[in-house]
C-alpha cells in the first residue's frame, strides 16, 4: 500500500481528490492542511477514524512538521495554496509564503526523505497568462507569462519544481488545470458565489463587460487527471487539463439564472478586476495521449449537478457565510482554529 501526503486536502479540489482516492484506491492518505479561511474540516468529517485517512493541521512551510510527516511517505500531491486572484491583488504576501516558500519546503523534505515519488504539483492555466480571441489554446511548452500575484506565485512554484527535477532528479510532475467548478467550492469564486447570491436574491457582480473567457472543467475530471498523473506520469512531465468548454462569464451567469429560474435583473456590472486576464483555453492533447485521460462531464450536466449540490447543502455554505464551521474544529479537536 502506498502512503500519499496530500496537502490542502480540506480545500475545494483537495476534498474532492481525497474522496476519490478513498473510494477508488487503497492508498494511505495523510492530509496536511492549515485550515485557512478556505479549508473546511467539515468537508471530510465523515472519514475521521477511517483506517487509511489521517488529518494533520499544519502549514506546508513548517519545515519541522513537514520533515516529520514526510518520513515513510511515497508520493506527494500538493494542492495547498492561496488560490484567489482578488485576494492576491489585495495582499500578495500570503501567496508568496504558501505557494512559493511552502512548495520549496515540501520539495526539500521530499528529497531528504528519499521518497520514491512522484511529487505531483497541482498548478493552473493562469501561469501562461492571457490569450487573445483567436489564439490557439495553451500548450505545456508555452512561455509562462503570469499577470496576477496569484498566478505569478504559482508560476514561481512550478519553476521551483522544475528546478528540483533538473538539479536533483526528483520525480516531480506538474499538472496545470483550467477553472474548476463543482461541490465544496468556497463561495468567493465565480460559480458558487453566483449560485449562492442567486438563491438569496442578491446582486450578481460581473467584472467589466462580462466577456472574459474561462475554460470550465468539472472538479472530478480534474481529480481524475491528477490521479492519472500520480499513477502514470513520466518524472519531469507537465500536463495540461482542460474541460474543452470555453464560456464568457456572462454565459456562465446566465446559465445559473436560467437553472434557478431567476431574471437577468439580478446581474450587476461592476468595476473590472485590475490586470483581468481576457481568455484562458487549454490544449490537453498530451494528457489525453500519455495518461489516457479526458474530461467526462459536459458543462450542461456539470453545472446542473453543481447547482443541485448547493441547493442540497445549504447548511454547508450558510455555516461558511456565518463563520460557524470554525466551531466544528473546536468541538472535534478541542481547540480553536
Ligand atoms: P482552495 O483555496 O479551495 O483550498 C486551498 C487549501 O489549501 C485550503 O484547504 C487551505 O486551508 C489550504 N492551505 C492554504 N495555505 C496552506 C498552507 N500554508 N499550508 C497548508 N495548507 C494550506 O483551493 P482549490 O481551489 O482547492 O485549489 C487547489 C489547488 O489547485 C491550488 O494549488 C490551486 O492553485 C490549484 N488550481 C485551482 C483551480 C481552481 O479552479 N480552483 C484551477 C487550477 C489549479
Ligand atoms: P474566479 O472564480 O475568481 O477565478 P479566476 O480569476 O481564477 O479565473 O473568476 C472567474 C471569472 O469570473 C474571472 O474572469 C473573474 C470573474 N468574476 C466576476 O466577474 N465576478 C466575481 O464576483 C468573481 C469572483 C469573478
Amino acid at each position: 500500500m502506498k502512503r500519499i501526503l496530500v496537502t490542502g486536502g480540506c480545500g475545494f479540489i483537495g476534498t474532492n481528490f481525497i474522496r476519490l482516492l478513498l473510494e477508488e484506491r487503497d492508498y494511505e492518505i495523510i492530509n496536511l492542511d492549515a485550515l485557512t479561511y478556505a479549508g473546511n474540516p467539515e468537508n471530510l468529517a465523515e472519514f475521521e477514524g477511517h483506517p487509511r485517512y489521517r488529518f494533520v493541521k499544519g502549514r506546508i512551510e513548517d519545515q519541522d512538521l513537514v520533515g516529520q510527516l514526510m518520513e515513510g511517505v511515497d508520493a506527494v500531491v500538493n494542492f495547498a495554496a492561496e488560490s484567489h486572484v482578488d485576494r492576491s491583488i489585495k495582499s500578495a504576501k500570503p501567496f508568496i509564503t504558501t505557494n512559493v516558500l511552502g512548495t520549496q519546503v515540501l520539495l526539500d523534505a521530499f528529497r531528504k526523505a528519499g521518497s520514491s515519488g512522484p511529487f505531483v504539483h497541482v498548478s493552473t492555466d493562469e501561469v501562461y497568462g492571457s490569450l487573445t480571441k483567436d489564439a490557439p489554446p495553451f500548450r505545456e511548452d508555452d512561455h509562462l507569462l503570469p499577470n496576477s500575484p496569484y498566478s505569478a506565485s504559482k508560476a514561481s512554484s512550478d519553476l521551483l519544481c522544475r528546478a528540483a527535477w533538473k538539479t536533483f532528479g526528483l520525480p516531480v510532475v506538474i499538472t496545470r488545470c483550467s477553472n474548476n467548478y463543482g461541490p465544496y467550492q468556497f463561495p468567493e469564486k465565480l460559480i458558487p458565489l453566483m449560485i449562492i447570491n442567486c438563491l438569496q436574491n442578491r446582486k450578481l457582480p460581473i467584472y467589466g463587460d462580462g466577456l472574459n473567457i474561462r475554460d470550465w472543467i468539472y472538479v472530478k475530471d480534474h481529480c481524475r487527471g491528477v490521479l492519472a498523473a500520480l499513477e502514470k506520469a513520466k518524472p519531469g512531465a507537465i500536463y495540461n487539463f482542460g474541460g474543452d468548454c470555453e464560456l464568457t462569464n456572462l454565459q456562465v451567469v446566465e446559465t445559473i439564472l436560467e437553472i434557478l429560474g431567476k431574471g437577468k435583473e439580478l446581474i450587476e456590472f461592476v468595476k473590472d478586476r485590475p490586470g483581468h486576464d481576457r481568455r484562458y483555453a487549454m490544449d490537453s492533447t498530451l494528457a489525453k495521449r500519455e495518461l489516457g485521460w479526458s474530461p467526462q462531464e459536459d458543462f450542461d450536466s456539470g453545472i446542473r449537478r453543481t447547482v443541485r449540490w448547493y441547493l442540497d447543502n445549504q447548511d454547508w455554505w450558510q455555516r461558511i457565510l456565518s463563520g460557524q464551521y470554525r466551531n466544528y474544529y473546536q468541538e472535534h479537536y478541542g481547540k480553536a482554529l
